[in-house]
């Protein structure tokens, strides 16, 4: 064992099951790009947005890698359960295809993609283990790029000979995105889930309880004036995902 090696702080599970689950959330991320892109290209979408499209199916498996060695230096010595149907996205008729883009594009990239960004930039700031640091580095790098990729392709579709119909689809829909995502990151208000022990954070976590504060800010500083620059008012939506 090298004196490098020596220094990792010892990881506790909770550090191993969080890295690991984020090799699994890369990973779909990976292929649920790719398809996106598929359709794009089967919809004759902007070239610029196909290129962009893979080289972000790319940057998942990358982060996907870089978060297996994160798992991997913590001591995990498992595998990522990935199960193929999960990984299936049902092919949309002709007739559907724009929907099912722009459905894929705001609920992974215009609310998932964004709140990746400042997740990932809380994620980092107490990260010191190199190996999670430089994981973090890299996955915060891209988003910024894939948070973009999202809301021009919302702003292209709007802006194309389906803008009326896919901004009335997402009118419709977006409340139950939100409400999907909140959910996802709602801590359990448990007590002990407000804080984390330094050692985890150095690896690269941080407390339940601050997801649903990053989300909450997200609506003020991202989802609301981004929508409403593609020419959607979004707050309806917003307040009708807190319930239920
Ligand atoms: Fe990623
Ligand atoms: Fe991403």
């Amino acid at each position: 064992m090298n004196g490098r090696v020596k220094q990792l702080p010892e990881a506790h599970e909770v550090v191993r099951a969080q890295w690991l689950s984020r090799v699994e959330a890369e990973y779909r991320s990976a292929v649920l790009t790719q398809t996106l892109t598929l359709w794009m290209m089967q919809a004759g979408l902007s070239p610029d947005l196909l290129h962009e499209g893979l080289r972000i199916a790319d940057d998942e498996l990358v982060h996907a890698d870089l978060s297996m060695a994160v798992y991997r230096a913590a001591g995990g010595a498992d595998v990522p359960k990935l199960a193929r149907e999960s990984l299936v996205h049902a092919t949309p008729d002709a007739a559907s295809l724009e929907r099912a883009i722009v459905a894929v594009t705001v609920d992974s990239f215009c609310l998932g993609e964004t709140v990746a960004v400042p997740l990932f930039k809380n994620l980092r700031e107490g990260c010191t283990v190199p190996v999670a640091r430089r994981a973090l580095d890299r996955i915060l790098r891209d988003e910024v790029r894939h948070r973009a990729f999202g809301w021009t392709t919302l702003a292209y579709l709007f802006e194309g000979p389906h803008g009326d119909a896919l901004r009335a689809f997402v009118g419709r829909e977006l409340a139950g995105w939100f409400r999907r995502i909140r959910r996802s990151y709602a801590p359990a208000f448990a007590e002990d889930a407000r804080e984390v022990d330094a050692v985890s954070c150095a690896w690269g976590l941080m407390a339940p309880a601050r997801y649903a504060a990053v989300v909450a800010r997200t609506w003020e500083r991202d989802w609301r004036p981004r929508f409403a620059k593609v020419g959607l008012d979004a707050s309806g939506a917003w307040a009708e995902s807190a319930s239920g």
